[in-house]
């Protein structure tokens, strides 16, 4: 507080004397004064308790460092919070706004997980055991070639290709920026007996892009005759415009007969409104979440699809219990540790998302499946 007030004082004695100035003083201060006002208001917004109003009011930053480090120090349950918020107050040096410097992003996972309420649990393992259920006992091994439609940044690629080393996943996103994302990963991360790629592509529009991209079947080993071993989708499918059409093509994109298709995916667990306002709420809400209402099916309506589509030995499990309310508690301490990290905007998104799923998990509305069907034989 001390520092500020003297920032104050010089700021306003330079700012007066500009407007009362003697003669003498007039040529000297001339030069002076806008460059002693651009430094001290710099310190003004850098380093004083104005900061952090300052910062955000010029776009510069959401959160004062030191807070955010505070947020670190609790998320970690080793300080109590009154006792440090006031010794924060009385940081002379460097306090604990270095906490930035130490910050990592260890993923970019991003479905809903599969939590285990017994134990405390990290976003990305969650994300893991979800991708590890829906890709079990699908007999994924050296000369698999894995289609993974929806594949978010890359890190479900990556560790497929740790638990399974198959041949090759391909995979696309209609993301360019999670295209990026993963891309980056994958430069990073060698994955030995696995070559992974990655394309920006519509899961809806399946045979163009095959079309257009030779290269996936270019590969010597890949005796499959044009076809994926594996179709896999996690947490993505009930986007696809239609998810019907993406079930048809998946199958004319598998090996018929052995070829495996496995999602984690969401449908009704009620039948939708069919008329009048309730029909337009659903509608609303489905596109306000980017999933087309003519996919948001019940369980008899689904299984017609993947029979439509052509795949047989079709089982769903619902783990919906094991999904929404897990994603919620991890949400909401998330926010409770390091919401002050995003902006106001992105903290009342997730805000919205934490009650959307805690609804969810009490009115019971929704399913969320895991899938996993066996292509049928070749149709003409
Ligand atoms: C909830 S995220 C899940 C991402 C990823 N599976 C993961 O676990 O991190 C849904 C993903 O589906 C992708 N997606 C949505 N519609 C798509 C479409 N028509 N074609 C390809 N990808 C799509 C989105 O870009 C997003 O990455």
């Amino acid at each position: 507080m001390s520092r500020f007030v003297i920032y104050l004082a010089l700021v306003g004695g330079l700012s007066l004397s500009t407007f009362y100035p003697s003669e003498q003083q007039r040529s000297r201060l001339e030069s002076l004064i806008p460059v002693s006002l651009g430094f001290l208001l710099g310190l003004l917004v850098a380093e004083t308790p104005l900061s952090s109003f300052l910062q955000e009011q010029l776009g510069l930053t959401s959160r004062n460092p030191d807070k955010v480090g505070l947020d670190i120090l609790h998320s970690a349950g080793t300080a109590d919070s009154k006792n440090a918020k006031s010794e924060l107050n009385q940081r002379v040096m460097y306090g604990l706004q270095h906490a930035f410097l130490n910050l990592e992003v260890t993923g970019w996972w991003f479905n809903m997980g599969l939590w285990d309420k017994s134990k405390p649990m990290r976003f990305q393992d969650a994300c893991k055991a979800l991708v590890e259920k829906v890709t079990s006992h699908l007999n994924i091994n050296h000369e698999s070639h894995i289609l993974d439609v929806g594949f978010g940044c890359g890190d479900q690629d990556v560790y497929m290709a740790q638990l399974y080393q198959p041949a090759q996943i391909t995979g696309i996103t209609i993301e360019a920026i999670q295209h990026h994302a993963a891309q980056e990963l994958i430069k990073r991360t060698s994955i030995p007996g696995t070559e992974i790629q990655l394309h920006v592509a519509d899961a809806s529009k399946l045979p163009e892009f095959l079309a257009s991209t030779p290269e996936v079947f270019s590969r010597a080993q890949d005796h499959q005759d044009g076809r994926f071993t594996h179709v896999v989708s996690i947490d993505s499918a009930y986007h696809y415009n239609t998810r019907a059409q993406f079930l048809k093509n998946a199958s004319l994109v598998l090996v018929p007969e052995t070829g495996r298709l496995a999602l984690a995916d969401m449908i009704l667990a009620k039948p939708a409104p069919t008329s009048g306002l309730g029909r337009a709420i659903f509608k609303a809400v489905f596109s306000a979440m980017e999933v087309p209402a003519t996919n948001m099916k019940t369980m008899d309506e689904y299984k017609q699809d993947l029979m439509d589509a052509g795949f047989v030995d079709i089982e769903i499990e619902c783990i919906e219990d094991r999904v929404f309310s897990g994603l919620a508690q991890y949400i909401q301490n998330q926010t409770g540790r390091l919401g002050g990290l995003v902006k106001p905007g992105v903290n009342w998104t997730y805000w919205g998302l934490c009650k959307g799923l805690w609804w969810l998990d009490r009115s019971k509305w929704l399913h969320f499946v895991v899938v996993k069907a066996r292509n049928g034989p070749r149709r003409s």
